[in-house]
């Protein structure tokens, strides 16, 4: 292959086989944010550099290592979007969609973030985002917890479990932020090298560490809900106290701190066990201070994120099958004369019967060629249109999936016959 029509690594097709699946969860996905009134928004795929350093945090994963970002033709630092939640605040403001208003939204589309491929992380990848602007909580918090409960089971998803957890504010989380530094550096000797470069920067992030040798010093560090400020620890208790009386099983996982800056107070994330090592089917938080941190009025905030091809997997996983694509007709129509009555019936089934699937055997053939794909299609019926046939003015009718008599009709008659036999 040459290697402009090779794919590039991590990005991938999604394939005809595997739509239905995708299709049927994008269709539970919008069913779900109706049910709760939450509104589409779209926003660019790219973005100024600046506003994602500013977000997501200069000293991230994502920010240090990750990001696409070029210079366009007009010098300007450009960034494909490596997540939603930047360009949705980024549009609130620019829109003045602010102004003491309250937004529920949501999107879906492709992200793009250059990590290391394997199953489930990919280079671009797809999320479904949704953001609340202007609540307050934690009855916002709770909600939309409890909503992504019920897309589980509307999804007929069990493999997952629920991380709760809150940071608290900005300043009870630097004097916390302060505390693990100084623990930390009392173990600095038996730090890991990610996690010394990470001391500097952003100590938390230590907290999230996968390295075994590690998991002692983790385990032994001060945490986070020790040191909450009254109100976060207030607004935290309620949001415990809301999903108990909703029924939403949860753990509070006090190391759980997410990869991007922008939070405080509640976070959150859905684990599967079900995906291997990338088990974030679902991730989340409040963002109090990023609206006004861009520019924008101060406005409480909160959203969560979802993998699409990680929820895909584990549709696949629980044996979801997509509703087949096959066609409900086949029109069988071999030589040039019953081919041209052929297609011109085929558009006038289509109008009768819009809600039918209807294919006609494009490319000619005899009969038996033309009837070989009508079995390949999948058809559940061929409708036949031979020299005989046109001669009569009749078509046949022709079951593919069972044994049953070939039945003949008046062309004019066709759809309504189909119709009926297609209700059997
Ligand atoms: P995130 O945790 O970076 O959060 O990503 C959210 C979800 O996107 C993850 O739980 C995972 O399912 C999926 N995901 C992330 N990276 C990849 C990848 N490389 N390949 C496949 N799937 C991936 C955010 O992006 C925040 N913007 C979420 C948010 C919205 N917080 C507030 N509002």
């Amino acid at each position: 292959m040459t290697s402009g029509v090779q794919p590039i690594r991590g990005m991938n097709d999604v394939l005809p086989a595997d739509i239905g699946l995708w299709q049927h969860l994008e269709a539970t996905l919008r069913e779900l944010v109706a049910m709760y009134g939450y509104d589409e928004i779209r926003v660019p795929v790219v973005e100024h550099t600046e506003l994602f350093k500013r977000s997501i945090g200069e000293y991230t994963d994502i920010v240090e290592k990750e990001m696409y970002t070029f210079s366009d033709q007009g010098g300007d630092s450009l960034t494909l979007r490596p997540e939603a939640t930047a360009g949705i605040a980024r549009a609130a403001i620019s829109n003045g969609l602010l102004r003491g208003q309250k937004h529920k939204l949501w999107c879906i589309g492709p992200m793009f973030r250059h990590e290391r491929p394997q199953k489930g992380r990919y280079r671009q990848f797809h999320q479904f985002d949704v953001e609340a602007l202007g609540y307050e909580g934690p009855d916002v918090d709770a909600e939309m917890i409890v909503m992504i409960g019920r897309l589980w089971r509307m999804l007929g998803v069990t493999r997952v479990r629920l991380q709760v957890n809150s940071l608290g504010t900005p300043a009870s989380r630097a004097a916390y932020r302060e505390e693990l530094v100084r623990y930390f550096r009392g173990h600095e000797a038996a730090l890991d090298a990610d996690s010394r470069r990470r001391l500097g920067g952003n100590p938390l992030r230590i907290l999230d560490s996968k390295n075994p040798d590690m998991q002692a010093i983790v385990a032994g560090a001060p945490l986070i809900l020790d040191h909450l400020d009254p109100e976060s620890r207030a607004h935290f208790a309620a949001l415990k106290s809301a999903l108990r009386a909703t029924g939403i099983d949860y753990t509070v996982n006090p190391r759980l701190v997410r990869g991007l800056d922008y939070y405080s107070r509640t976070v959150f994330e859905w684990t599967t066990d079900a995906l291997g090592a990338q088990d974030a089917v679902c991730s989340g938080g409040r963002y109090d201070g990023l609206i006004a941190q861009l520019g924008g009025e101060s406005t409480p905030a909160i959203g969560f994120a979802m993998g699409i091809e990680r929820v895909v997997e584990l549709l696949r996983g629980a044996g979801v099958v997509p509703v087949a694509r096959a066609p409900d007709v086949y029109i069988v129509a071999p030589g040039e004369r019953a081919a041209a009555a052929g297609l011109a019936l085929a558009e006038r089934l289509r109008e009768a019967l819009p809600q039918r699937r209807i294919a006609f055997g494009l490319g000619g053939g005899n009969f038996k060629a033309q009837f070989r794909r009508a079995d390949r299609s999948g058809a559940r019926l061929a409708l036949v249109l031979g020299d005989s046939e046109m001669d009569r003015g009749v078509v046949a009718i022709k079951h593919l999936r069972r044994d049953a008599e070939q039945i003949e009709c008046p062309v004019a008659e066709a759809h309504a016959r189909l119709a009926a036999v297609l209700e059997e």
